[in-house]
Parts: structure tokens; C-alpha cells; sequence
């Protein structure tokens, strides 16, 4: 299956440092989830730093479709239809959530096409449509996630990277944005998904990749590294939880 990015034999780190990536190799098919998992420091942020842009890397290639994007800016990526919705909160507090909603789609020149993606996103995320002329940094929390994710979805994207994305958001609005996950994933879009609640994000993922000194140390199907004894005990926090309502394609 042609993959929509991969990532090459990367090394990547931050100044002068040692490298936190160390000849890590990942692809993302389209319409497929890869979940990354690996522990704090692991470099899973660092992953998805480098396959949006932000972070040049030392050495290795970057393909979207199939064409050589290396040390493309975050810009070019977008353009290329790689979007990045990053870990923590990055809204324009100042903004309102229509304006913070609408820069993510500056790209796109078309108005009617600007019109249905906006309607595309308020439809999925309803706080988007409720609070649209509110400031963003009246929004609590969870709110201001669904916002940056809406923001994200604004260019229909190809590719998006997805950095803990329910982080500081209830059961609810957990399930909004996995639910969202899995229909981009439907919708041929390919996905990859760092989550700090592994085990959830594997049971949705279709593949997994294990982040160890800055490698891909295991990978393979999802429903088998969730089986993996060792693999539950190192990183998914021992037994099975109780299965998802969200369904497996
Ligand atoms: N901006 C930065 N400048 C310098 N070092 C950094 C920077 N960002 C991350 N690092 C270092 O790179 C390593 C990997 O960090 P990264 O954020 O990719 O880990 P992670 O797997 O996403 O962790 P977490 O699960 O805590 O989000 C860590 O040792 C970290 O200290
Ligand atoms: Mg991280």
C-alpha cells in the first residue's frame, strides 16, 4: 500500500544536543491510523515535529506522496497537506474562535470551498459553531482543544498529526475527538496519533510503532501489540481496560 508520508532513517534533536531521533523509520498509509507509543522524553513529539516541518532533521527523508519534502518549513508542509495539531494548547487566546478557526484555513483561496469546510468543522466540533464569536481564551480548556483541532481540519488535509489529542478533555469530548479520528482515518485521510492513553489510542490505531533510543523498536498491527503481554505490562499500564464504544472499521 502506498504510504501518503514516511519518515526515513531520521536523526533529529534539538542544538547541540545529543540526537533524540536516532535512524527512526515510520510510514502512514492513507485512510490508515499508526498510534506511536513510547514513554515521556521518548521523542513521539519530536516525530511529529519533524514530519510537520518544525523541526529539520540532521539527516534521513521526508515523502509526501510519494515526492521528497526534506527541510520543507511548516508552511510548505500545510501546503502539502500535512497538518499538525500540536501538544498543549495553541490558541489565540486574543481571538476570537471563529479567527482561530479561519487561520487555519489562510491556504485555501476558494470562498465557497472556505465556506464548506467551515461548515464541515462546526458541524463535527458543535462548541466550534456555539462559541464562534467568543474570544478563545474564554473557552475552557477542552474547548480550546477542539477549537485547534477544527482549526486543523480546515484544509481537508492529507496527512494529519495528531499530539495527544484528549489531553485535558473529559470522557465526552474524548470520544468526540477519537470519533473524529476514525472518520478522517474512513475518509482516506492518514493519521498519525501520539496519545498518552496508549491503550485506547491502539484500539482504535491499525498499526502501532514502540518509540525505544530514538528508533521504531516494535511495530505491527494494532489488535497484536495490544495482545503482547510485555509490551501491556511496559506501556499500556497492565490489563486490558474495558473495551471502547468506538468501532473498529
Ligand atoms: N524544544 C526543545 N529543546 C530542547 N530539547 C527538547 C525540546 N523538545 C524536546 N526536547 C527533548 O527531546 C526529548 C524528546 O522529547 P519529546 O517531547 O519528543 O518526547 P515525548 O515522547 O513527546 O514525551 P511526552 O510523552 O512527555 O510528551 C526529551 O529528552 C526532551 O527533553
Ligand atoms: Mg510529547
Amino acid at each position: 500500500m502506498a504510504s501518503e508520508i514516511e519518515l526515513v532513517d531520521i536523526q533529529a534533536g534539538y542544538g547541540r544536543a545529543a540526537p533524540v531521533l536516532r535512524g527512526l523509520t515510520v510510514s502512514v498509509p492513507a485512510g490508515q491510523i499508526v498510534c506511536l507509543v513510547g514513554p515521556n522524553g521518548a521523542g513521539k513529539s519530536t516525530v511529529l515535529k519533524v514530519a510537520s516541518g518544525l523541526l529539520k532533521p540532521r539527516s534521513g527523508k521526508i515523502l509526501v506522496g510519494g515526492v521528497d519534502v526534506t527541510g520543507q518549513g511548516p508552511q510548505r508542509m500545510l501546503a502539502s497537506g500535512v497538518a499538525h495539531v500540536l501538544q498543549g494548547h495553541s490558541v489565540f487566546r486574543e481571538m476570537t474562535v471563529a479567527e482561530n478557526v479561519l487561520l487555519g484555513g489562510y491556504t485555501l483561496k476558494d470562498k465557497a470551498l472556505i465556506a464548506e469546510r467551515t461548515a464541515f468543522v462546526k458541524e463535527v466540533f458543535p462548541v466550534v459553531a456555539q462559541r464562534w464569536n467568543s474570544l478563545a481564551g474564554l473557552l475552557s480548556g477542552g474547548q480550546q482543544k477542539q477549537v485547534e483541532f477544527a482549526r486543523s481540519l480546515m484544509v481537508n488535509p492529507k496527512v494529519v498529526l495528531l499530539d495527544e489529542p484528549s489531553m485535558g478533555l473529559d470522557p465526552k469530548a474524548t470520544t468526540t475527538v477519537f470519533e473524529q479520528v476514525v472518520r478522517m482515518r474512513d475518509a482516506g485521510t492518514a493519521v498519525l496519533l501520539v496519545e498518552q492513553n496508549a491503550r485506547r489510542a491502539l484500539e482504535t490505531a491499525d498499526l502501532g510503532c514502540v518509540l525505544d533510543l530514538g528508533r521504531v523498536h516494535i511495530s505491527g498491527p494494532a489488535p497484536q501489540l495490544l495482545a503482547d503481554p510485555q509490551l501491556g505490562e511496559l506501556y499500556l499500564g497492565g490489563r486490558p481496560a474495558e473495551p471502547t464504544a468506538i468501532p473498529k472499521r
